[in-house]
């Protein structure tokens, strides 16, 4: 996809005339030649969405709804459809879809989520002439929430070593290429029907430069809450990759337990969960911490001890995957492992092999397709009766959040 399809969003608000003008005078164009104008308007480089057929919903995110659409030019080839929410369509094309597009073009692996185009529908008056645009997608069968929901759905260690390891080589290659994903859950990791691993969600991405002296001035209000580390927490702006790996620990943890291994319900509700999980966040333990402006601020639990492994080990049953995880889940995260480094670690060069694992051949007892959003019970406050308790649990002071749509700019 070029540049120049995204270039037809600007070519819309350049030349579609404008009730106000730019000295602030009001133009001759009326409402209706204006609604008009814009029914007529063909954005060059942007094919009309009805060239695919909308099959079923099958997300429902923050930013907008995800379908599942047929090309109805090839029968064969089924997409995503992602929705942009023109929320505040004054101000245009959301700069969040941009920034989701933009950096989609630069990642080309087979570990990230392919962007095939943008498409749009037509304004008419039926629709108060708004355009919908929409981010069109290879389409994945699955993804890793919805496998770990259904009961029926069992990995091998071999398969899971295989997910892991491609979870890593995506996450590597999008760090290589300075881009932190900022959202990774379980939700945002898609499976095809052969098994091939891709990251999606690049909504909250960003680019990065390394931490600096001068400090950088991200914005901490980024990951969903369960999967968010301490230092975004404890309000780190000058955050870079491990961010990103953390997500990852939980994640791997999960393709064990098969929930979320900390569901706190506010902020400070994780800080508890992970203070009781990987002990107390201490300078001894993390030096600098102090500095952070919610160190003082936030209750943090005293005289944890360290108790990743032990706790997971009943779960996990493989001493390599109990210290990659005890890796990951590192507080500090100038010492948490990078993705090239837990791509070397022992657990992914002892058998079995991820190489010698077949996931389609595992896949292709499953015919329905398994979603997040076709598996609710997955949700906070919608969980089943027989889940088990988190691993972490403690008081949630009542308050109800769930954990999922936690993203706030
Ligand atoms: N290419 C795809 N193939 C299959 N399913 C997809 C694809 N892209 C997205 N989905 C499904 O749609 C869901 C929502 O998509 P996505 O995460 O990109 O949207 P979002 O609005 O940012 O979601 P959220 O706010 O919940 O994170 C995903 O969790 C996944 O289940
Ligand atoms: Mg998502």
């Amino acid at each position: 996809m070029s540049v120049k399809r995204l270039s037809s969003f600007h070519y819309l608000k350049n030349h579609c005339p404008s009730s106000i003008s730019q000295d602030g005078k009001t133009e001759e164009f009326g409402s209706r030649d204006r609604e008009k104008y814009v029914e007529e308007f063909n954005f060059p480089f942007c094919d009309d969405a009805s060239k695919y057929e909308r099959v079923a919903k099958i997300g429902q995110g923050t930013f907008g709804e995800v379908f599942k659409g047929k090309d109805k030019s090839n029968p064969k080839k089924y997409v995503a459809m992602k929705k942009v929410l023109m929320d505040n369509e004054k101000e245009g094309f959301p700069i969040t879809a941009l920034r989701e597009i933009r950096i989609l073009q630069l990642l080309e692996h087979v570990n990230v989520v392919h962007l095939i185009e943008i498409c749009r529908t037509k304004a008419h008056s039926n629709n108060k002439s708004k355009f919908t645009f929409y981010l069109i997608f290879d389409f994945c069968e699955h993804d890793l929430a919805g496998l770990l929901s259904n009961v029926n759905v069992v990995f091998n260690l071999g398969e899971i070593k295989k997910i892991l390891q491609q979870l890593l080589e995506g996450l590597w290659f999008i760090h290589r290429n300075n881009i932190l994903h900022r959202d990774m859950k379980a939700a945002n990791v898609l499976i095809t029907k052969n098994g091939v691993l891709k990251l999606a969600d690049f909504g909250l991405a960003r680019a990065f430069s390394l931490p600096t002296k001068e400090g950088n001035r991200y914005t901490n209000r980024v990951v969903t809450l369960w999967y968010r580390p301490p230092e975004l927490l404890l309000g780190d702006r000058n955050y870079g990759p491990p961010v990103d790996l953390w997500g990852a620990g939980c994640i791997m943890a999960e393709m064990w337990t098969r929930y979320p291994i900390m569901q706190g319900n506010t902020e400070q509700h994780q800080l508890n969960l992970i203070s009781h999980l990987c002990g107390s966040i201490t300078p001894e333990v993390w030096p600098g911490v102090e500095k952070f402006d919610l160190y003082k601020k936030m209750e943090l639990p005293k005289g944890q001890r360290r108790k990743v492994i032990e706790r997971l080990k009943h779960y996990v049953q493989n001493d390599a995957a109990c210290d990659l995880l005890d890796k990951l889940l590192i507080l500090d995260p100038s010492k948490r492992i990078d993705a090239d480094t837990a791509l070397d670690h022992d657990f992914f060069w002892l058998d079995p092999l991820p190489a010698e694992a077949d996931l389609s051949k595992m896949l292709a007892r499953h015919t329905q397709s398994m979603f997040e959003y076709l598996a609710p019970k997955r949700r906070a406050g919608h969980r089943a009766h027989h889940r088990q308790v988190p691993i972490c649990s403690s008081n949630t002071k009542g308050i109800i959040d769930t954990g999922f749509h936690d993203r706030i700019f």
